[in-house]
């Protein structure tokens, strides 16, 4: 018996597909929608967090670091660095660059006011609490 892949096969494979994947589509993203605010803990943002995270966007940091992996591989993962370092370390740390250390790469100074510096550090604390199923895998980022 001759088999033959007519029109109406064709299309009705392709209707089935689309229909088959819209949904996979719709139900991912719906569980998408619903999980990030249970991971991310976006309510409870403080201002001090909004407004850290506002300094790290505007001074672009993302320039050189990473955040969960986005951003530039030119210096450490920032989303564990409060795990990392802690908070004395990170407020030292931004207010005494650059290091000046031969043979190290060198972050600038951004010229941040003590209040500004805290607000950073508290969206640091807060990145560092946001569920992202492990990653970085290990403490170096
Ligand atoms: C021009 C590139 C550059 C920019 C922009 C930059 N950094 Fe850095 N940062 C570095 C480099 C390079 C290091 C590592 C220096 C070293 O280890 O001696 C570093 C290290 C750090 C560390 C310590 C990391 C660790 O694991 O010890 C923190 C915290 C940090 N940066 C925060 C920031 C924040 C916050 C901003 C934005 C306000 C920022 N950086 C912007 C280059 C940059």
């Amino acid at each position: 018996m001759q088999q033959v892949f007519t029109r109406a096969m064709a299309r009705n494979v392709f209707l089935g597909s689309a229909a088959f994947f819209l949904v996979i589509y719709i139900v991912l993203t719906t569980q998408t929608w619903h999980e990030i605010p249970v991971r991310d803990h976006a309510a409870r943002m403080s201002a001090a967090v909004r407004e850290g995270k506002y300094l790290v966007d505007v001074n672009d940091c993302q320039g050189c670091h990473t955040i969960n992996g986005e951003g530039s591989y030119f210096a450490p993962e920032l989303d564990n660095v409060y795990t990392r370092r802690g908070p004395d370390f990170l407020r030292a740390w931004i207010m005494a660059q650059p290091t000046g250390a031969p043979g190290r790469r060198q972050m600038p100074n951004f010229h941040l006011s003590p209040t500004q510096v805290d607000d950073i550090v508290a969206y640091l604390q807060w990145l560092s609490n946001v569920d992202t199923n492990h990653w970085p895998p290990n403490i170096q980022g």
